[in-house]
């Protein structure tokens, strides 16, 4: 049987590829799954600092299976918890995770890359949340998100027209981070994720948590929190390590704690 989805480790940077191109990376369970256990693995190694998550030339994923989930109902959708029990561990991981996304990312392919903390986009990339076709709305963040992200009236035009946007147009919009010509994708992501690794560890865990703490909090409680955490970082051996190197005129070493 094929992997549904295959990691690899690149010096301190995760791999996940979504391997399903005859069905364009569409997003059953067991895919979901293996991204999860992928996550988990990485979390847990101390030699990751970044992730990757992506998909082929074609696809990052097309969205759910719709074949998969086309005959649930509300009991079993509600009683297995689908979505929330396996695809929101990307949302709880704590260590960078950015989509590198080339082709189609549709539906919960586009929730799945918003799920990340940055996208960086192929020249061939294209977003879009078109379950308004099939006669239903996006069930995993696309209308939560994508609001945040660019704004209501393009968010309101994609999920009410179902239209894709594509990757300029989502750089213009605040969607993606970069836009890369497609055969360069893999090379340019990883290099952001090998710097981003370099980098120490628990600090960049703070940096993760305190930016996302400014989509969940007024701007003086995300102020207060990111200054604790500031004052907190004065623990930090990296931190000593750091700012020792700058003032010594040399390149810092982090030991990640
Ligand atoms: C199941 C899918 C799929 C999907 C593509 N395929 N998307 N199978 N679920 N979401 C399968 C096709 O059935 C086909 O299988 C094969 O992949 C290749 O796709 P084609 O349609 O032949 O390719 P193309 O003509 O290039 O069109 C590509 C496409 C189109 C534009 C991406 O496939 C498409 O519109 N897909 C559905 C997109 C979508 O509606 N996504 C939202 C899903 S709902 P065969 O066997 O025929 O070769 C959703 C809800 C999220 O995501 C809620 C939270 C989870």
């Amino acid at each position: 049987m094929t992997q549904l989805v295959l990691t690899e480790t690149l010096g301190r940077v995760g791999l996940i590829r979504i391997n399903r191109p005859e069905a364009m990376n569409a997003l059953n369970n067991d895919v979901v799954d293996g991204i999860a256990a992928a996550i988990d693995a990485f979390e847990a190694d101390e030699n990751i600092g970044c992730i990757v998550l992506t998909g082929n030339e074609k696809a990052f994923a097309a969205g759910a299976d719709i074949g998969f989930m086309k005959d649930f109902d509300y009991m079993h959708a509600y009683k297995t918890d689908f979505i929330t029990r396996n695809w929101e561990r990307l949302k709880t991981t704590r260590k960078p995770v950015i989509a590198a996304v080339a082709g189609f990312a549709l539906g919960g392919g586009c929730e799945m890359a918003m799920m990340c903390d940055l996208i960086f986009a192929a020249d061939s990339a294209k977003f879009g949340q078109p379950e308004i076709r099939l006669g239903t709305l996006p069930g995993a963040g696309g209308t939560q998100r994508l609001p945040r992200a660019v704004g209501k009236a393009k968010a309101m035009d994609l999920c009410l027209t179902a239209r894709m946007m594509d990757a300029a147009e989502a750089e213009k919009a605040g969607l993606v981070a970069r836009v890369i010509p497609a055969e360069q994708l893999m090379e340019e992501t990883l290099k952001a994720a090998q710097t981003i690794a370099g980098y120490s560890l628990p600090v960049v865990m703070m940096i993760k948590e305190s930016v996302n703490r400014a989509f969940e909090s007024s701007l003086n409680e995300g102020l207060l929190f990111e200054r604790r955490v500031f004052h907190a970082a004065f623990t930090v051996e990296d931190q000593k390590e750091g700012m020792a190197a700058f003032v010594e005129k040399r390149k810092p070493v982090f030991k990640h704690r």
